[in-house]
């Protein structure tokens, strides 16, 4: 089976989704923002900080590399469509997930979180201007939109499991 792969702006639900889809259908489920906090030993902030966004993206891009023949689900951080080469592979080695979610649902869910380095700052205009660069490379590499408006976590699970077959 081909990896099952949950993408989407920071706080669309990727990781929520991902485990309880996890076990709706009896899947292993890998982050690859808990796998880089893992192999670095250090939270994202800190990576941002000391080593800079660059360094985190490469590990990304490796770490998805890595992921390839791996069955199961694959959740995302949210700025893993901004490099052309990730977006090929995700679109090519599986299946995408889109989580959408509009900017002002993504403010309201991530208002006082600190734990998102590119966030720091004023909140709501940050995420506006990531949303416009981003919206467009997320279609772009979804094979299926789901959108998550409105909706609680048991219905966005089945309407992946429908996609599924
Ligand atoms: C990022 C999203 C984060 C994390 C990092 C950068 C982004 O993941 O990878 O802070 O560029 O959108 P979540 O989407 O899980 O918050």
């Amino acid at each position: 089976m081909k990896p099952i792969y949950l993408i989407g702006f920071m706080g669309a639900g990727k990781t929520t989704t991902g485990k309880e889809l996890a076990s709706c259908i009896n899947q292993e489920v890998i982050d690859t923002d808990e796998e880089i906090v893992k192999r670095e030993k250090k939270t994202i902030n800190d990576i941002f900080e000391e080593h800079g966004e660059g360094y985190f993206r490469d590990l990304e891009t490796l770490i998805l590399n890595d992921l390839d023949n791996r069955a199961g689900i694959i959740t995302t951080g949210g700025g893993i469509v901004t490099r052309p080469e990730n977006r090929k592979k995700l679109k090519e080695n599986g299946i995408v997930f889109f989580l959408y979610a509009s900017p002002e649902e993504i403010f309201k869910r991530i208002e006082k979180d600190q734990s998102r380095p590119l966030l720091k700052g004023d909140k709501k205009r940050l995420i506006q201007e990531l949303y416009e660069k981003r919206l467009p490379l997320y279609r772009e590499t979804a094979h299926v939109v789901i959108d998550t408006t409105n909706k609680d976590k048991a219905e966005i699970i089945q309407e992946i499991v429908e996609c599924l077959g």
